[in-house]
């Protein structure tokens, strides 16, 4: 599993890349050359491992805008997938030492620039990185920038998350942001698939989010609940909102959401594995 920016689940500890080497606005160059032939490997076992999971089980617009990563047996020079992305959908990735503050992140993601993590986790941490690396942020995120639909919920996310912090609805959004960028599934006519980063980049969540049986839930996405919904940055998700298209998630967000924060202030949180009596859950579960 991969846990996402600063703000969201923040850990005690100190982030690990090397923040010296950082513009005002958090972004670094790329320093190709300093990747060894170990951090290569790595890459290529991470992205043969991962790719050969997805099908199936990934929404197919990942899938089909995954070979727009290119080289898959070395991390890629992030100028090579600019000039594919920048063509795609007008954005761009810029390489961050790590995890960066909430006003350089949501500043980036409105001007259309996706900070992407320039490390790569050591062997030992093959099956399982507590912070996001370059190859959960780009094979995980990337791809689906390619998506216009997704591409602009995504800025307007960027714009979002700098209202919410002057309205005090941080906590709330980003557990859309958890919900959706991180641990979204997506209802096709083949069925439900993952678009979420955070799974798609997991050895282990790919298969189990999708498992009949488990402890988790599928339900439907609604806004308001999933901005009350508490998550696990720990284990895996109990919880998983389905949407219907990109769509929704471009529209849903596109209201003014001031009220909504006013009235969540007024309402209490939900634990991540709630099932409220209206909610259908869309995999049954024995629980
Ligand atoms: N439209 C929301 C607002 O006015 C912001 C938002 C955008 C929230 C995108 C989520 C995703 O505050
Ligand atoms: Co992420």
């Amino acid at each position: 599993m991969a846990i996402e920016p600063v703000v969201y689940g923040a850990s005690e500890r100190a982030p690990r890349g090397d923040y010296s080497r950082a513009a005002a606005n958090y972004t670094c160059p790329q320093n190709h050359a300093a990747y060894t032939a170990a951090d290569h490997d790595t890459y290529r076992r991470l992205y043969e491992r991962q790719s050969a999971l997805l099908p199936g089980l990934a929404s197919e617009a990942f899938i089909a805008a995954l070979p727009s990563l290119g080289i898959k047996d070395h991390i890629p020079r992030f100028e090579e997938i600019n000039e594919r992305l920048y063509r795609a959908t007008r954005w761009e990735i810029v390489a961050v030492p790590g995890l960066i503050p909430e006003v350089p992140f949501f500043t980036l993601l409105a001007n259309r620039q996706f900070p992407v993590t320039d490390w790569i986790r050591t062997p030992e941490e093959f099956d399982y990185i507590v912070e996001p690396d370059i190859f959960h942020d780009l094979f995980g995120h990337v791809p689906l920038l390619f998506n216009p639909v997704f591409a602009d919920y995504i800025q307007r996310y960027g714009q979002g998350g700098l209202k919410a912090m002057k309205l005090g609805g941080l906590d709330e959004l980003a557990r859309l942001y958890w919900y959706t960028v991180e641990f979204g599934l997506i209802n096709t006519a083949e069925g439900v698939r993952i678009y979420g980063a955070g799974i798609l980049s997991s050895g282990g969540e790919v298969e189990y989010c999708l498992t009949p049986g488990t402890k988790s839930r599928h339900i439907r996405l609604d806004i308001e609940r999933c901005l009350r919904t508490l998550y696990k940055i720990d284990s895996y998700q109990e919880t998983y909102f389905v949407i219907d298209s990109f769509q929704q998630l471009f529209d849903g967000t596109a209201p003014d959401f001031t009220p909504l924060y006013e009235k969540l202030k007024h309402m209490d949180v939900l634990p991540a594995n709630t099932l409220l009596p209206s909610e259908v859950e869309l995999l049954p579960a024995p629980h």
